[in-house]
């Protein structure tokens, strides 16, 4: 049981959020970066969780989920273990991110939002990555840290997956 509002304990015991929501759980308009701390945490955001914070914010969970479903950054499924971030800020859109996509879905067989059947690979198109100068971008995120890999081709993305492919 949550010890500050009573909440009956959930199946996982939310450990890691406690720091975040002990900061921002009061905090009125921190709904979005207690989310967006949430999916940092977990990789995405389960239903479990979103009525844990309800229970500890007073935020009714469906205003939560609503929240969650319009904001595109936010994730309501599980992801794999290396997610892709693809960017398609404006420098990476005219530097040919679009190609690079249909690299990656060609190799990988996933699409934006998607992730392989051996739950291995998510892909998520973002927008900048704040890395221009190398444009076309993307980063992975994987158990080993994050990595940046750019000025992109379609056989430079599937070199580097196929990188990450031998050691994951
Ligand atoms: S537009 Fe892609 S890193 Fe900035």
């Amino acid at each position: 049981m949550c010890d500050k509002c009573g909440a009956a304990a959930p199946r996982s015991d939310f450990k890691e959020l406690e720091p975040v929501l002990e900061k921002y759980a009061d905090v009125e308009g921190s709904l979005i970066s207690i989310l967006q701390k949430t999916q940092d945490i977990y990789g995405y955001l389960s239903l479990e969780t979103i009525n844990y914070i309800s229970a500890r914010t007073g935020v009714a969970p469906a205003k939560i989920y609503g929240v969650a479903t319009f904001y595109t950054q936010f994730r309501l499924e599980p992801i794999g273990e290396y997610l892709i971030m693809l960017c398609h800020g404006t420098a990476c859109h005219v530097n040919g991110a679009a190609l690079i996509e249909e690299a990656i879905t060609d190799h990988l067989g996933i699409s934006d939002g998607e992730t392989t059947e051996d739950n291995k690979f998510t892909l998520n198109n973002v927008a900048c990555l704040g890395c221009c100068s190398l444009a076309p971008v993307m980063m992975v995120k994987g158990p080993d840290g994050d990595e940046t890999f750019g000025n992109l081709t379609k056989e430079s993305v599937v070199k580097a997956i196929e990188g990450i492919q031998a050691r994951a």
